[in-house]
């Protein structure tokens, strides 16, 4: 990544905690952290990725920057400004500079709405007034994620996942952002669909000049969509650097461990630690100690800083 380029959005130390609710009567008992002290920077026309096993607190970062969801604490900073403090009135026009794809586009799609009443609704946000341009560019958005002008009267029953997809694209778009949040976008479709999908996204990148948050669990799609990546683990980004050199060279034993699962890998798996030796999460210390086959005293007593061990490539790491 070139560090010239301009950031688009900055997020530093943030933090988001939920109670976990126990027992019939769900009390209240204790808290999981799941986004637990996360920075991180995209920068403007390029690709964000964001891997880490399930449950590590992935989407919940997503959900903190879209607002969807209000951090415990920390700063997101968007096109330079601070919004975390903005409230609902002052955030309101930025939401249509941020957009997000999901996993399965049926959640953002009403069934009940045709697909032109889907998109329509965000092309009058972006300002279009009179119903004949609205309608124009209902066409024009389906034409840009390779759907025919014709599906703008269906309902989203009547299309495949991958076209359903490429609504949903159409729809996250309708409001011109500048900023799109892809959490986990092609999971759900077919192996042979899921390329293309990720061409249409790589294409109207370099067409809309947008950037991207990609949130996946598969590495290699990761490898080739995104600039660059950060790998999260309990709240935590772990390492994160330009996408070539995590691919190339990365450190922290976690980030080996996924890397070295990837279908097809000549790494071998670090086995987990035999049972019998296995270690606890230590209160203080490591957030990883327990699955490392590494690990020392001084992991056990100090939670590792995330360190910058070459131009942009940091790690969290003691080791
Ligand atoms: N609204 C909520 N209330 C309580 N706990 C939540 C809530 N949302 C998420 N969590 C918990 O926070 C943690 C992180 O969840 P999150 O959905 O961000 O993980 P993820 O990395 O996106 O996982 P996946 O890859 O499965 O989508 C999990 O332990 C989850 O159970
Ligand atoms: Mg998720």
């Amino acid at each position: 990544m070139n560090a010239s380029t301009p950031t688009i959005l900055e997020v530093r130390d943030l933090k988001k905690a939920f109670a976990v609710r126990r027992g019939f009567l769900q009390r209240t008992g204790g808290a999981i952290r799941a986004v637990d002290g996360v920075d991180l920077e995209i920068r403007s026309n390029q690709t964000l990725g964001l891997v880490g096993e399930s449950g590590c607190g992935k989407s919940t970062v997503a959900r903190l920057i879209l607002r969807l969801l209000l951090p415990d604490s920390g700063l997101i900073r968007f096109e330079g400004r601070e919004i975390t403090g903005l409230d609902e009135r002052e955030f309101k026009p930025l939401r249509k500079r941020m957009q997000m794809i999901f996993q399965d586009p049926y959640s953002s799609l009403n069934p009940r709405m045709t697909v032109a009443q889907s998109i329509v609704e965000g092309v009058r946000m972006a300002g279009i007034k009179s119903k004949a341009d609205q309608r124009r560019r209902v066409e024009q958005l389906l034409d840009m994620v390779g759907m025919p002008k014709a599906s703008a009267d269906r309902y989203p029953h009547e299309f495949s996942g991958g076209q359903r997809q490429r609504v949903g694209i159409a729809r996250a778009l309708s409001v011109a952002p500048q900023l799109i949040l892809c959490d986990e976008p092609i999971s759900a479709l077919d192996v042979s669909i899921q390329a293309q999908i990720i061409n249409l996204l790589k294409d109207l990148q370099r067409d809309l000049g947008l950037s991207y948050l990609f949130i996946s669990h598969d590495l290699n799609v990761v490898s080739y969509i995104c600039d660059y990546v950060c790998v999260m683990y309990r709240g935590r980004i772990m390492e994160s650097a330009p996408a070539k050199v995590l691919f190339e060279s990365a450190r922290h034993p976690y980030t080996l461990k996924l890397l070295a699962a990837i279908p097809g890998s000549k790494e071998t798996v670090p086995a987990d630690p035999p049972i019998g030796q296995k270690k606890s999460v230590p209160a203080a210390g490591c957030a990883f100690f327990d699955q490392c086959l590494e690990g020392n005293e001084k992991c056990l007593e100090r939670p590792p800083a995330l360190l910058e061990v070459a131009p942009e490539h940091f790690v969290r790491c003691w080791g």
